[in-house]
């Protein structure tokens, strides 16, 4: 456990927060090395040492840095990239082309341009249109590429509806209609500029059962049967998805990656062999599981407010700009005053955000102690989906985030500055 209170401060991976919210200023994203590191290790563990033939691909959605990038090859594992943007940060770390798997709905020539120039090692191929400037862009430039259709298995998960993506009414994936996926397995197999690998989905986010994955896989492990039926084709590669949910709040009870691989492992080794299928490699995708716990968010309390008999708002220098997830999806946090970490809870806040928006409330009715203006306010569990999905709103700055790692920390994202935030803009003549 990378979390430690000591001299009535919270220390996160050896490091005093109150210190690094010092020296490096607030709203702060800290991020343990270690705890990142340990998700990998049991990725590796229970997944990649475990089962021949398999691969985990980290969803660099969840938190895309150059300097994570690094952290994720130097475990060994393969990236998970969804944009021109996501690809180019890949890019600049010097992240191997071979194990970056290129998702998304809607991709642009230019994107997929990028990503068959630099030889990335799978697309995922999301629709009808894709394919043809796959094969056009190919052909041009005489290359083939490597790939995987993301089916939309029509399963309905149990989380927030914003983060569900496998029901059949999804803009993600192709429908399973034979008409339309059978014609573009066709075309993929008969084309000489297409490899064509195999399956994909995706299902959900934050999940807590494995039964939506293993209904998912049935219908991508029949299809892998129909398709050497109807075909005499074999399908080399599945792919999985991520999805497995983190832990925010005290009490949350997270899933093993086993209580998800084995069953999934076993359904698929069953139906290979039950049906003479050579097993094809199998890839995940996780992305908050592997960062979420990993990271905490340091605010500065400003403004205090008591609305007489009704609520304590505590407001922070923060906010939805640098976590949405509450505003957008009603998520739950947990958190602490950083500099009064051992001290009892006396009083029932709410912890409100600075912009000028009614949902910018980060936690609801949270137990603290006596909370004075300047005092630290860490949010715990902030690693996914905090940072990648921060925005300018209101115009406040992009916070720095600070990698840490057994009591030393190292800046890998500084602070956006008043002058980055103008860089593109311009007053044009008319308007001077
Ligand atoms: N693979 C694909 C194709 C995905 O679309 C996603 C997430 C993942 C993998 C990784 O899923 P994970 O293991 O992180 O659950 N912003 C939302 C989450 C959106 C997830 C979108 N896709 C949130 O903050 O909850």
């Amino acid at each position: 456990m990378v979390k430690k209170i000591k001299n009535n401060h919270l220390f996160w991976d050896g490091c005093d927060t109150v210190e690094l919210a010092e020296k490096y200023g607030t709203p702060l994203y800290v991020m343990s090395k270690n705890t990142i590191v340990e998700e990998c290790r049991q990725l590796q563990a229970t997944f990649i040492q475990k089962y021949d033939n398999v691969r985990v691909a980290y969803a660099s959605k969840a938190f895309n840095t150059m300097a994570m990038i690094k952290l994720i090859e130097n475990e060994g594992l393969c990236l998970d990239v969804v944009s021109g943007g996501e690809l180019y940060t890949a890019i600049m770390a010097n992240y191997p082309a071979e194990k970056i798997e290129f998702n998304g709905n809607n991709k642009s020539i230019e994107e997929l341009v990028m990503a068959i120039e630099y030889g990335v090692g799978r697309i995922i191929v999301d629709s009808v249109q894709e394919l043809q400037w796959i094969i056009e862009i190919c052909r041009e430039r005489k290359t083939t590429a490597n790939i995987l259709f993301r089916i939309t298995p029509e399963v309905e998960v149990a989380t927030h509806d914003f983060i569900s993506t496998g029901q059949k009414d999804s803009k993600f994936g192709i429908p399973l209609e034979e008409s339309i996926l059978f014609a573009l397995i066709e075309q993929a197999i008969a084309t000489p500029e297409i490899n064509f690998y195999g399956l994909h989905f995706h299902i959900g986010s934050q999940l807590f059962t494995n039964e939506t994955h293993l209904l998912a896989a049935q219908v991508a492990l029949d299809l892998v049967k129909k398709i050497h039926e109807r075909f005499d084709y074999t399908i080399r590669e599945l792919n999985y998805g991520g999805g497995f949910g983190a832990r925010y709040k005290e009490g949350d009870e997270r899933k093993s990656y086993a209580y998800f691989l084995e069953p999934l492992m076993a359904l698929t080794e069953q139906f290979c062999s039950d049906n003479d299928l050579v097993r094809p490699a199998i890839v995940i995708e996780p992305g908050r599981s592997i960062v979420a716990e990993a990271g905490i968010t340091l605010h500065r309390i400003g403004s205090i407010k008591e609305v007489p008999g009704v609520r304590k708002y505590v407001a922070i220098d923060g906010g939805m700009t640098d976590n949405i997830r509450p505003g957008l999806y009603e998520a739950e946090y947990d958190g602490i005053v950083a500099n009064k970490a051992e001290e009892e809870a006396v009083e029932i806040v709410t912890i409100a955000g600075k912009a000028c928006e009614s949902t910018d409330i980060l936690v609801k009715d949270i137990a603290l102690p006596a909370v004075e203006t300047g005092d630290l306010f860490a949010t715990f569990s902030t690693g996914a989906y905090g940072y990648s999905m921060a925005s300018n709103y209101n115009k406040l700055l992009i916070p720095a985030v600070v990698l840490v790692s057994a009591g030393e920390a190292e800046v890998i994202v500084k602070r956006q500055t008043y002058e980055q935030l103008l860089q593109n803009e311009q007053i044009p003549e008319s308007l001077r």
